[in-house]
């Protein structure tokens, strides 16, 4: 009987701590963020921002749900998308800090909100303002230069979301929305893509030098070198993950990395891909788990007898 009570004062200690310290502590040490469907709309900047950015907040994100309302014209967007691809052409060139991202799946993978905000001013768009006097000073800001009328982002962005360039595979996802700052070691990914298989050392180390150079590039712009991304999945939660992404100020306020703009299919691809490289045996594990409770179970049962046989004559 003492067995059963140590067992129990065990148990409800380990329940306490489970299900009341810890979410408690948890609760205390991270407020809980709302998150708001991949729905990029402006309300929550407005919200968040400083009395005195709140104002030219409302004005910008009240033109960009202007924008929205316009009909795009995808034909004459097509035009206006080579002023986009001067900049992100596949060269893998950093531009300014980063290389610009391939826009191939751009359409499925970003918010059209996002994108006309994106495209109207890039560091307002993506919540980094904070970071520059001047939003032109962003690396591609020269856009505002570029594409400047309603009606001419609106058929930019007619034309990014009608255009279907193959099917977005997780990584692929996960290269254009993260790859251009987070390596991802267990994917084979670097800022500069998968790594090539060299024939000679020369070769490969060559092309590790390009890969430091371009991680100095990035730390210098970021101000910090972004984490390797290969087990992120497994250090944070769904939940934080979800609105991380959505917008990063909100778990890390002042922070350089940009909010990226994902719809819920982009962020479902981009998850998949963190899924696959950071946990590949889930899967197998979810499985074989009740097997190895139901073993354990047993084999408790199993020693408490051998217990008792052994012990019975020694009281
Ligand atoms: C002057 C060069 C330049 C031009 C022109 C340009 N971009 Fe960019 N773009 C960049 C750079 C650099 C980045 C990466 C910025 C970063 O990660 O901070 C970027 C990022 C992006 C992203 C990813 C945004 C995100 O939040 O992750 C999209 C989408 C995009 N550009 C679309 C466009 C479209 C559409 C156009 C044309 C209307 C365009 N760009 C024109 C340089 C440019
Ligand atoms: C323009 C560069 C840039 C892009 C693009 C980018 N990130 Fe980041 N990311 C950063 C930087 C910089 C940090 C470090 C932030 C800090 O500590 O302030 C970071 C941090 C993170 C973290 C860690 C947050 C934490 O709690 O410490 C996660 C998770 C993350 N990024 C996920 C992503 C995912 C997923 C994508 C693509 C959808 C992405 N990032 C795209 C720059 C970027």
């Amino acid at each position: 009987m003492k067995e059963f009570k140590i067992l129990a004062v065990v148990v409800i200690l380990s329940l306490i701590t489970y299900w009341g310290v810890e979410p408690f502590a948890h609760s205390q040490m991270h407020k809980h963020v709302e998150g708001h469907n991949f729905v990029y709309d402006g309300a929550a900047d407005i919200a968040d921002a400083s009395k005195d950015k709140a104002a030219a907040k409302k004005a910008f994100w009240g033109e960009v749900n202007q924008i929205d309302k316009l009909p795009g014209n995808a034909a004459a967007g097509e035009a206006l998308f080579g002023a986009c691809m001067g900049c992100h052409n596949g060269a893998g060139i950093n531009m300014g800090g980063v290389i610009p991202p391939v826009l191939d799946h751009a359409g499925s993978l970003y918010d059209k909100k996002y994108l006309i905000a994106l495209i109207k001013d890039p560091a307002m768009a993506s919540n980094v303002d904070h970071k520059y006097a001047n939003t032109m000073m962003h690396p591609m800001g020269a856009v505002q230069a570029m594409v400047t009328t309603p009606q001419q982002i609106a058929d930019v962005v007619a034309y990014i979301k009608a255009k279907k360039v193959g099917k977005m595979t997780p990584q692929v996802a996960y290269e254009e929305a993260c790859g251009r700052c987070h390596a991802n070691r267990y994917g084979g990914l670097t800022q500069l893509g998968e790594t090539p298989k060299f024939k000679t050392e020369k070769e490969a180390l060559a092309h590790k030098l390009k890969v430091l150079d371009e991680q100095s590039l990035v730390e210098k712009y970021m101000g910090k070198l972004p984490p390797d991304l290969s087990i992120m999945i497994r250090a944070r939660s769904e939940q934080y993950m979800e609105t991380f992404i959505e917008n990063p100020q909100t778990q890390l306020p002042g922070t350089s990395m940009p909010r990226v703009g994902l719809t819920k299919e982009g962020y479902e691809s981009v998850k998949a891909y963190l899924e696959e490289t950071g946990d590949p045996s889930k899967e197998a594990r979810h499985a074989i788990g009740p097997w190895v409770i139901l073993f354990f179970v047993i084999f408790t049962v199993l020693a408490y007898l051998w217990k008792k046989h052994h012990w019975k004559d020694l009281h």
